[in-house]
């Protein structure tokens, strides 16, 4: 079984799609991982992040970045990772990495904001995973406080605007809901109810019409 997790930044994709994959035992990917890589791949190499030249070479060389990376999860890398991932090339570069993983045996839950609707097209279930910026805003704002991160709300929520609407407008594989991908709102859930909301689709979609 193939599960596609997409969504915009912080609408509590990741969480559920571990959550979802540990439930089903399957394996998990996070794609924006990879392209985080590529962004702080150029960031660490003192590379901008708009040469498009420098981004796809950096795309080749995305295995030189440890998974476990603290500044992977930097608002300078996430917003890095979001300028690379407009650029076509590195997309390619990235593409095959990822269908190769969700064909592994025993099946896979990848989240990012294509996988419904290019990377894995044919996933057996597809959620698409959202929130409303201003719930989203105030989670990543917690999340970084509670890192010692010094920002204000408004700051998160302008950011997370500008990442949304660079994600959504890009002509490479841009953020949208697959016509065929369950719309989940999570605004008003916490993780638990979002797992049984995710639970109750797949179960079904799993059993068949
Ligand atoms: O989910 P995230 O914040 O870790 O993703 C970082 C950036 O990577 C995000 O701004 C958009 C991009 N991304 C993408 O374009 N396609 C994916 N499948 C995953 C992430």
């Amino acid at each position: 079984m193939i599960i596609a997790v997409d969504g915009p930044v912080a609408a509590g994709k990741g969480t559920l799609a571990r959550r979802i994959a540990k439930k089903y035992s399957l394996k998990y990917l996070d794609t924006g991982a990879l392209y985080r890589a590529v962004g702080l791949k150029l960031l660490k190499s003192g590379q901008d992040p708009t040469d498009p030249v420098a981004a796809v070479a950096a795309a080749r060389q995305v295995g030189d970045i440890s998974p476990d990376d603290p500044a992977l999860r930097d608002e300078k890398t996430g917003e890095a990772a979001s300028i690379v991932a407009a650029n076509e090339g590195v997309r390619a570069k990235l593409l095959q990495y990822q269908r190769d993983f969700a064909k592994r045996a025993g099946g896979a839950v990848l989240d990012g904001r294509d996988i419904g609707t290019v990377v894995c097209p044919d996933a057996d279930v597809k959620l698409f995973v959202t929130a409303s910026a201003e719930v989203r805003a105030r989670r990543r704002f917690d999340e970084l406080t509670g890192k010692g991160t010094a920002t204000t709300y408004e700051a998160v929520l302008e950011d997370l605007r500008l990442r949304d609407a660079r994600d959504s407008s890009r002509g490479a594989a841009p953020l949208k809901k697959a016509l065929d991908a369950h719309l989940l709102d999570t605004s008003k859930l916490d993780i638990e109810a979002a797992l049984d909301a995710a639970c109750r689709i797949i179960d079904a979609a799993h059993k068949g019409p």
